[in-house]
């Protein structure tokens, strides 16, 4: 069974999608975990407590002091004997308060005073889940390394069309068997990742950058985390929070990450290169301030080390991955990158304006260099993608160890 003995607390809040909870309870214990239910006082009025003690096995919970006062355990514990809290169905108003770190009552003091991981199932109008500020509520929480599944999109109970529903019951389990399946697979693995953009200095206060977010790159250190790898991310500047379990070292121009890759690389397994490094600098960097003086102004501009190639043309070099961020024959030049920089893997996509770049979507191909094999992985999140990639890399490369 592939849950046997993980200790799942499922918080139900007010929405009618709590009726999923039902049966998605009954297949959780299928699989072998132990499974205790909290309800906040909205969920009530979808399910009622009697069928939730009835199908989890446990006694069920809303209010804190009552909790206290009858429980085999206390709350601080339940926070602790949880190895995932899911929050299915989440209302709007239930993320808001997590995201505000409220503790009004027993589900969210939980939230608060867990150490474990917080996966989370929205449930809502989709004008309420569109809102700015449920957006930003579900960025905020992302910030914080909840994991969100969902919602879908399709015909809401109150008839409107859109994205807000709740996922299925089968969705929501094979996200639970993955995440707790994951976290084996590359225990012992050491992964070097580089991600977001760089920033060239012209003068004390002007850089030239571009407009990577570094959220492809993050994506794919927490998935390889999440895998159970020991993950060094080496990032640009950018304001995307890391999750405390990565090693993050932070640079600013090409020159500092290319020193702090080579400093880190001999420790690692794989070297991922997500970053997008400039591929030049001001060589004529001003001391001070430039004054607005003449009608036109020169920068000298002189190439940045390559610092993919250089890893890739060490002696002892770890599994090389790539990226080739293309506007025009997206997989035809991606090829020609693996081949010149020598590497064993690189990931193509398609880049503008309005793609790719700062964007939480994207799609892309993953090119091999044993066969130059491409496997296409169509438009979805960077995280999902990010995990695919994760799959790939342990298909290709670890999967022997693995098994
Ligand atoms: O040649 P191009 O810049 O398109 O190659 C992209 C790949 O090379 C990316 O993986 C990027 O992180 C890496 N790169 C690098 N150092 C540079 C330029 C690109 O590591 N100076």
């Amino acid at each position: 069974m592939h849950l046997s003995g993980k200790k799942i607390l499922l918080g139900i809040t007010g929405s009618i999608a709590a009726y999923k909870t039902v049966d998605m309870i009954r297949k959780l214990r299928q699989l072998g975990a132990e499974v205790r239910v909290i309800m906040s006082t909205g969920a009530h009025f979808f399910v009622t407590a009697t069928t939730l003690q009835a199908i989890s096995g446990n006694p069920v919970f809303e209010k804190l002091f009552e909790f206290e006062s009858t429980a085999d355990m206390s709350h601080i514990a339940l926070a602790r004997w949880a190895d995932l809290i899911l929050i299915a169905p989440a209302t709007a108003h239930f993320m808001a308060k997590l995201a505000h770190g409220l503790s009004d009552d027993l589900l969210t003091t939980l939230c608060l005073a867990t150490r474990s991981p917080i996966m989370i199932a929205p449930a809502m109008n989709v004008a309420m889940w569109l809102n700015v500020a449920t957006q930003e509520n579900v960025s905020c929480l992302k910030n914080r390394h909840m994991i969100f599944i969902g919602p879908d999109e399709g015909v809401q109970a109150c008839g409107e069309i859109g994205e807000g529903r709740m996922v299925e019951a089968e969705t929501v389990l094979s996200e639970i068997t993955i995440f707790f399946s994951r976290s084996q697979r590359l225990l012992n693995k050491k992964f070097l990742i580089t991600a977001g953009p760089t920033q060239e200095a012209i003068d004390p206060v002007r850089f030239l950058t571009n407009r990577s977010s570094g959220k492809m790159g993050c994506a794919i250190a927490k998935a390889a985390a999440l895998a159970g790898a020991e993950v060094t991310l080496i990032l640009g500047p950018v304001s995307l929070s890391v999750s405390p379990s990565i090693k993050r070292v932070d640079v600013s121009s090409a020159k500092q990450m290319h020193e702090a890759v080579l400093q880190h690389v001999a420790q690692n397994d794989i070297f991922i290169s997500a970053a997008a490094v400039s591929d030049y600098y001001v060589s004529n960097t001003s001391k001070h301030k430039l004054k607005k003086t003449e009608q036109f102004m020169h920068l000298t501009l002189a190439q940045t080390p390559d610092i993919l190639a250089s890893v890739a043309s060490l002696k002892n070099r770890p599994i090389v991955v790539g990226f080739a961020a293309e506007t025009e024959n997206v997989i035809e030049n991606a090829t020609r990158k693996l081949r010149e920089k020598k590497l064993d893997m690189i990931i193509a996509n398609e880049v503008g304006e309005t793609k790719g770049f700062d964007a939480d979507y994207h799609e892309l191909a993953i090119i091999t260099a044993l066969d130059e094999s491409v496997e296409r992985f169509g438009y979805t999140t960077k995280e999902r993608l990010a995990r695919k990639m994760i799959d790939v890399l342990i298909k290709n490369f670890f999967v022997t160890q693995a098994l």
